[in-house]
């Protein structure tokens, strides 16, 4: 037991007195000081960018393109509210993502997975990427996003 101990102490003061610890502080000090922690709001940025036309910049599904959609698009900050307070996070990663939706031509969404994956080239461009990674992070985004709107 006591063996057990004397390791886990020995990480424990490795960590916080080594210079890993030093460096750390270091780093985030700089960064505070020089100002360039500005933080981006991913999802938002891209859900004020992309989504907000139709869904209406506070997701209650009133953006100005409403009246040239067939569907209306649905008030998506009720929608864990609807489900038993929980948000359906699977369900809303398919929908954007569009991988299950069988004719793009039926739905007024757009297939956003889709889209992504033509952006993730120009983005990396000569960079070695993983397309899939790269899509799934952006879906990810948007859904986080989405819980934050949600109305509790
Ligand atoms: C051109 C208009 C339009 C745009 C742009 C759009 N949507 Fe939609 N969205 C809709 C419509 C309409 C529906 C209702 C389902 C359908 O008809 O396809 C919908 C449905 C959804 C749903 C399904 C909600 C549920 O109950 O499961 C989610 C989630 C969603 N949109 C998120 C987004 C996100 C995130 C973006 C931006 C990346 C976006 N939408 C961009 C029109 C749009």
């Amino acid at each position: 037991m006591s063996k057990t101990w004397a390791r886990a102490k020995g990480v424990g003061q490795g960590l916080s007195g080594g210079a890993w610890g030093a460096g750390l502080a270091l780093l985030l000090l700089a960064g505070t000081a020089t100002g360039q922690t500005t933080r981006v709001d991913q999802g938002k940025r891209e859900f004020d960018a992309n989504c907000a036309v139709c869904h209406g910049s506070a997701g209650k599904g009133n953006g100005p393109y409403v009246d040239m959609l067939r569907r209306s698009p649905p008030d998506l900050t009720t929608l864990a509210k609807r489900n038993a307070g929980i948000l359906p996070v699977n369900r809303l990663y398919e929908t954007i993502e569009g991988a299950n939706v069988p004719s793009h031509g039926s739905r007024d969404m757009p297939i956003w997975g889709t889209a992504y994956r033509v952006q993730a080239g120009e983005y990396y461009g000569e960079f070695p990427y993983d397309p899939v990674v790269y899509v799934r992070s952006r879906v990810l985004a948007l859904v986080e996003y989405i819980n934050r709107l949600q109305e509790r």
